[in-house]
C-alpha cells in the first residue's frame, strides 16, 4: 500500500475543475488573447529555466495562452494558471530525471497579476532558496512547489499570499546533487486563508514549543501535512483545538513526538484520516477515538510502544476502512475489537494490520463478520488454536497473514470458499491436521501460498492424486509439511512459478524433467530442500532469474547439471551427484557466490576456471572425490572468504597464490594428501579465522609468522609431519581458541609464553562470531566441540609442563599425551577450573598425582596412564577406571590393584 503522504488527488483535480469552470464560464468560446507583457515576463522566466527534455518548447509564437502549462481567463486573456509540474511522476526514473526543469525562477513572475495557480512541482532546483518575491504573487490561491529540491529557509514572505488556499512545501528531494533541506524556524506568517497545507519533510525543530499553536490559527484547515518535520513536544492539551473544527486530514507521522496519544484529537470531529505512524508514540490506544465518527484511516503503526488491548470502541466506528495498528508492543486479545466489529451494521473495514505485536489468545468466529475486509495481517503475534470457520465468509479477502504466531490447530475447509484470495500466508506456526482438496475448491486467484509448520507436527495434504487445483501459484513455500512420497500432479501442473520452497515434505520421487524447463525462465528461488528425491537433473536448462538453487539433502544422482544460470547460490550437497565439475564453470555460472557441493561422489579435477569468478565467496567441497591439486591462479579478490576443500584426494602443494585473497577466513584443506611447506603468503590473509590443514603430508616448520594472523581463532595442523619447536610467536595470536598440533614431529619446550594466549587465558566470549564463520562455510558444527582446546600430542615435545599453562583458565581440552615430557604435574593444576578432559599419558612425569586434581569438578576425561608417576592415587579422585593410571609402576591404590603400604600398615593394625 503506497502511504507517501502526498496530498489527496481530489483537491488537485477540485481546483483544476474549479478554473476550468471559470474560464468557461465567461461565455466566450473564442480563443483568449494574450497579453503582451504577461508574454514577455513569461519568455523571460522561461530563459531562466534549463529545459532539457524540450518541454516548454511551444514557448514562442505570441499566442502564449496556447503554450504547455499555461491557462488565460478566457473572458480577460490574463494568465490565471501556470502548471509547469513533472510529467512524469516516477521519481528517480530517467524519464522524470529528464523531465525535470533546473535553473532559476525568474521575478519577472511577479508580473503576472492575475495568477492564481502556480505548480512548480517535482522539478530540480538545485537547492535554490525560495524566492521572497513569490510572496508578491498576491493573487495566488495554489501554490505547489514540493519536491523540487529547494533549500533555506522558507520565506515569510509567503505569508503575504492572503488569498493563497492550498501551499504544498513537501520537501523530499530527489535530486542527484541533493541532499537539500527545507527549514522554518518561524510559522506566525502561514496565511490564516490556508485550506490544504503540507509542510513534510520541512525542518521545523526550529519552530519551538509551541509549534502546534501556529497551526491552530488556521481555521479553514482541512488538510494537515507534517511528515517527518522533526517535531518533538507533542503537547497532551490543546485549549485551541476548537480550531481545527475542518481538520479532515492529519499527518504527523514521523517525528519524534514520544508522548501518549493526546485527547485533544478527540475534538478533531471532522477527521477522516490520521496518520500517527513512527512517531514513537507510548501508552494504550485511547477509547477517546470513538468521538471521531467520520474516521476512515487510522494509522498507528510502528510506534514501537504503543500497548494494552486493541480497544473494542474501534471496532465501533462507522466508516473505519483502513487501520493500522502493527509494530507496536499491543497485547491482551482482540476478542473485544472483533466482537464489536460484528455488530457495527457498516462493516466498512477494508484493510487491518496489527501484525508484530503481542497480541495473544485464539482467533474468535466473529472475525467472520468482516465480510468486506481484503487485507488481514495478523502475523507476528502470539496467537493460537485453530483458523474459525468463519473465515469461509470473508469473500473479499485477498490477502490473509497469520505467519510467525503459536496457532496450533487445524485449518478448517472453509478456507477454500476464498476466491479473491492471492496471497495465504499461513508460514512459521506450528499446525497440524489435514489438507483436502476442499481446503483449495474456490482458490481461484491464489498466486502465493506459504505454510510451514514445525518437523514434529503432522500436517499433511490428502488430496487425490490426479486432482488439479483452481490456482496457477507464482510462490509457493511448504516447510515440514508431508506432500509426497509422490511428487503430486497439483504441483506437476504448477508452470508459473517464480519461486519455490519444498522443503522436508517426504517426497520420495523423481521430478519430471519438463517441470523444471517449464519453470526454468521465472524461478528466482527454487529450493527442494530435506526431501528424498531421486534421480538426475535435466542437463543444459537456462535459468535466466535463478538466484538460488537449493537441492541439498536429497538422493539426486549423476552429472552436475550443464544450467546457464546468473545465480548467486548454489547448494547441491548431501546427495550423490558423480563425475567431474564443467571446466567452464564460470562461463555456465559466471555470477556464483557461494557453492556448497560437499558429501557428493564428484570426482576429478577442482577447475581452475573457478578463480575467474569474480564474486565467488564460499568454496564448500569438502567429502567428495576430486583429485588432483588445489588450483593455484588466485588472483586479488575481495569476497572469497571460506574454502573447504577437505576430505577429498587432493595432492600437491598448498597454492601460494591463495596469498592474494585478503578476505579469506575460512581455510579447510585437511583430510588430503597435500605436501610441502605451509606457504609463507598465507600470511598476507590477515583476516584468516579458522585453518585446518591436518590430516595432510605438509612438512618443514610450524610457522613463525602465525602472530601476525590477529584473528585466528582456530589453528589445526595435526597429523602432518611437520618438525622444529614450536615457535614463541605462536603465543602471541590473540584470539586463538583451538590449536592442534598433534601428530607431527615437533620438538622443544612447551613453550612458557603459552600463558599469552589470551582468548584461553581469559576466556574472551566473540568465539561465536567465528564459530558461525566456520558454520556458513561448512554447515557444520563439528568444531564447536573443540573450543578451548590445546592439543600438542604425538609430537617430540620435551621438558617439563609449564606452570604458565596454568593461566589459561577457560581450558577444557589439554592433551599432551605421546611425547617426551618429564617432571611433575603442576600442583596447582586446579587453577584450570573448566577442564574437561586431560590426557598426559605416555610421557615420562614423575612424582605424585596432585590432590588438587580432584578440585576440577567439571573433569570427565582423564588419562595419566605410562608415565613414572608414583604414590597413592588422590582418593577423591572419581575416576574408578584402571586404564586411567595403568603403566605407573610405582603408582598405588584404587582403582588400581597394587595396594599403597600406609592401607597395608593399617590393614595390620
Ligand atoms: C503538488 O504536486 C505533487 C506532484 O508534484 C502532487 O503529488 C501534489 O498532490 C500536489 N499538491 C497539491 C496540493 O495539489
Ligand atoms: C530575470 O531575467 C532577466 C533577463 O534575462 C535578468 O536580467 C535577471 O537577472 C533575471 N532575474 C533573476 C532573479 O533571475
Ligand atoms: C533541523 O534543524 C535543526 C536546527 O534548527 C538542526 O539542529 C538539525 O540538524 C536539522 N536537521 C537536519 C536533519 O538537518
Ligand atoms: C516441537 O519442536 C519444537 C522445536 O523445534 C519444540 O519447541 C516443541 O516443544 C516440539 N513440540 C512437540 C509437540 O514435540
Ligand atoms: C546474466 O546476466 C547478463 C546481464 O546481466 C545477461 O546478459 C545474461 O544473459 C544472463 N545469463 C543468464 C544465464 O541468464
Ligand atoms: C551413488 O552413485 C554411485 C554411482 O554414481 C553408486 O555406485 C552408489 O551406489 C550411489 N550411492 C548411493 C548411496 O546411492
Ligand atoms: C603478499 O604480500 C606481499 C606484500 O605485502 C606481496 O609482495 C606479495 O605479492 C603478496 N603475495 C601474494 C601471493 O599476493
Ligand atoms: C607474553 O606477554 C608478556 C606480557 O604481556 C610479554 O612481555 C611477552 O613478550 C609475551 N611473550 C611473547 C612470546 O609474546
Amino acid at each position: 500500500m503506497d502511504l507517501k503522504l502526498k496530498p489527496s488527488f481530489f483537491f488537485s483535480s477540485f481546483i483544476l475543475i474549479f478554473l476550468l469552470i471559470n474560464s468557461f464560464d465567461s461565455g466566450s468560446a473564442s480563443t483568449p488573447k494574450c497579453i503582451s507583457t504577461e508574454r514577455q515576463a513569461l519568455l523571460t522566466f522561461k530563459q531562466s529555466l534549463t529545459d532539457l527534455s524540450g518541454r516548454l518548447s511551444s514557448w514562442s509564437g505570441q499566442d502564449c495562452c496556447s503554450w504547455t502549462g499555461v491557462l488565460c481567463d478566457a473572458r480577460t486573456g490574463h494568465v490565471v494558471n501556470i502548471d509547469l509540474r513533472n510529467p512524469s511522476q516516477a521519481v528517480n526514473s530517467d524519464e522524470y530525471k529528464r523531465g525535470c526543469l533546473r535553473g532559476k525562477i525568474n521575478q519577472s513572475l511577479t508580473r503576472l497579476k492575475f495568477l492564481s495557480y502556480l505548480d512548480l512541482s517535482s522539478n530540480d532546483f538545485n537547492g535554490l532558496v525560495i524566492p521572497e518575491f513569490i510572496g508578491h504573487i498576491v493573487t495566488l490561491r495554489y501554490l505547489n512547489l514540493s519536491s523540487s529540491s529547494f533549500s533555506g529557509e522558507v520565506p515569510a514572505s509567503l505569508g503575504s499570499l492572503s488569498k493563497l488556499e492550498f501551499l504544498d512545501l513537501y520537501a523530499e528531494s530527489f535530486s542527484d546533487s541533493g541532499p537539500f533541506a527545507l527549514r522554518a524556524s518561524d510559522l506566525k506568517w502561514l496565511p490564516s486563508s490556508l485550506t490544504y497545507l503540507n509542510m513534510g519533510y520541512v525542518n521545523l525543530s526550529g519552530a519551538g514549543e509551541t509549534w502546534l499553536q501556529d497551526f491552530t490559527r488556521l481555521t479553514k484547515l482541512k488538510e494537515l501535512h507534517l511528515f517527518n518535520c522533526e517535531l518533538k513536544n507533542l503537547p497532551l492539551s490543546l485549549s485551541s483545538s476548537a480550531n481545527l473544527k475542518l481538520l479532515e486530514v492529519l499527518d504527523l507521522s514521523e517525528n519524534s513526538l514520544s508522548s501518549p496519544i493526546p485527547s485533544w484529537l478527540f475534538d478533531l470531529t471532522s477527521l477522516r484520516k490520521l496518520f500517527l505512524r513512527w512517531d514513537f508514540l507510548q501508552g494504550s490506544i485511547p477509547s477517546g477515538f470513538k468521538n471521531l465518527k467520520l474516521l476512515e484511516t487510522l494509522d498507528l503503526s510502528n510506534n514501537l510502544g504503543l500497548t494494552g488491548e486493541v480497544p473494542p470502541v474501534l471496532g465501533e466506528l462507522p466508516q473505519l476502512k483502513y487501520l493500522d495498528l502493527s509494530a507496536n508492543e499491543l497485547n491482551g486479545q482482540i476478542h473485544g475489537f472483533l466482537d464489536a466489529f460484528s455488530k457495527n451494521k457498516y462493516n466498512s473495514l477494508v484493510f487491518l494490520d496489527v501484525s508484530s505485536n503481542k497480541i495473544a489468545g485464539t482467533l474468535p468466529e466473529s472475525l467472520g463478520a468482516l465480510r468486506n475486509l481484503q487485507i488481514l495481517d495478523l502475523s507476528s503475534n502470539s496467537f493460537t488454536g485453530s483458523i474459525p470457520s468463519s473465515i469461509g465468509n470473508m469473500l473479499s479477502l485477498k490477502k490473509l497473514d497469520l505467519s510467525f504466531n503459536a496457532m496450533n490447530g487445524n485449518i478448517p475447509e472453509t478456507l477454500g470458499k476464498l476466491a479473491e484470495l492471492v496471497d495465504l500466508d499461513l508460514m512459521a506456526n506450528t499446525w497440524q491436521g489435514v489438507l483436502l482438496k476442499s481446503h483449495f475448491a474456490n482458490l481461484r486467484s491464489l498466486k502465493s501460498l506459504r505454510l510451514t509448520t514445525e518437523p514434529n507436527r503432522s500436517l499433511v495434504f490428502k488430496v487425490p492424486s490426479t486432482w488439479v487445483p483452481p490456482f496457477k501459484l507464482e510462490l509457493i513455500n511448504i516447510e515440514n509439511c508431508r506432500i509426497g512420497p509422490k511428487f503430486p500432479m497439483w504441483l506437476q501442473v504448477q508452470t508459473e512459478l517464480n519461486s519455490v520452497t519444498l522443503r522436508n515434505t517426504g517426497i520420495a520421487d523423481t521430478i519430471p524433467p519438463t517441470w523444471f524447463s517449464n519453470i526454468a525462465s521465472d524461478v528466482t528461488y527454487l529450493i527442494l530442500a530435506n526431501n528424498r528425491i531421486k534421480g538426475t537433473l535435466p542437463q543444459s536448462l537456462a535459468f535466466p532469474k535463478l538466484n538460488t538453487l537449493d537441492l541439498s539433502s536429497n538422493s539426486f544422482q549423476g552429472p552436475f547439471p550443464l544450467w546457464t544460470t546468473n545465480a548467486t547460490e548454489l547448494r547441491l550437497y548431501e546427495n550423490n551427484f558423480s563425475g567431474p565439475l564443467p571446466l567452464n564453470i564460470n562461463v555456465l555460472m559466471p555470477r556464483m557466490e557461494k557453492l556448497y557441493l560437499f558429501h557428493n561422489s564428484f570426482t576429478g579435477p577442482i577447475p581452475s576456471s573457478l578463480c575467474e569468478v569474480s564474486g565467488l565467496q564460499i568454496l564448500s567441497l569438502r567429502n567428495n572425490r576430486f583429485s588432483g591439486s588445489f588450483p593455484n591462479c588466485w588472483h586479488r579478490s575481495f569476497m572469497l572468504y571460506g574454502i573447504d576443500v577437505s576430505e577429498n584426494s587432493l595432492s600437491g602443494e598448498i597454492p601460494a597464490s591463495l596469498g592474494a585473497l585478503p578476505s579469506l577466513s575460512v581455510l579447510l584443506l585437511n583430510q588430503n594428501a597435500l605436501q610441502g611447506r605451509i606457504p609463507d603468503t598465507l600470511q598476507n590473509c590477515s583476516g584468516l579465522t579458522n585453518i585446518d590443514l591436518g590430516g595432510n603430508k605438509l612438512s618443514g616448520k610450524v610457522p613463525s609468522w602465525l602472530s601476525k594472523l590477529s584473528s585466528l581463532f582456530m589453528l589445526r595442523l595435526q597429523s602432518n609431519s611437520l618438525d622444529g619447536q614450536i615457535p614463541d610467536t605462536l603465543c602471541s595470536v590473540p584470539n586463538l581458541h583451538i590449536l592442534d598440533l598433534s601428530g607431527n614431529k615437533v620438538s622443544g619446550p612447551v613453550p612458557k609464553c603459552i600463558s599469552n594466549l589470551t582468548a584461553i587465558a581469559r576466556g574472551t566470549t566473540n568465539f561465536e562470531v567465528f564459530q558461525n564463520l566456520v558454520f556458513i562455510v561448512t554447515r557444520s558444527r563439528k568444531y564447536q566441540e573443540i573450543v578451548n582446546s590445546i592439543n600438542l600430542s604425538g609430537n617430540n615435545l620435551s621438558g617439563e609442563i609449564p606452570e604458565e599453562i596454568l593461566d589459561l583458565s577457560y581450558l577444557r581440552i589439554l592433551n599432551l599425551s605421546r611425547n617426551s615430557m618429564a617432571g611433575r604435574i603442576p600442583g596447582g593444576i586446579s587453577k584450570l577450573g573448566r577442564l574437561e578432559t586431560l590426557d598426559l599419558s605416555r610421557n615420562m612425569l614423575s612424582g605424585a598425582i596432585p590432590e588438587s586434581l580432584a578440585g576440577i569438578s567439571s573433569l570427565q576425561k582423564l588419562n595419566l596412564s605410562y608415565n613414572k608417576l608414583e604414590g597413592r592415587i588422590p582418593q577423591l579422585l572419581k575416576f574408578d577406571d584402571a586404564s586411567v593410571y595403568i603403566g605407573n609402576e610405582l603408582l598405588c591404590g584404587k582403582p588400581l590393584p597394587k595396594k599403597c603400604p600406609k592401607d597395608v600398615n593399617r590393614r595390620m593394625l
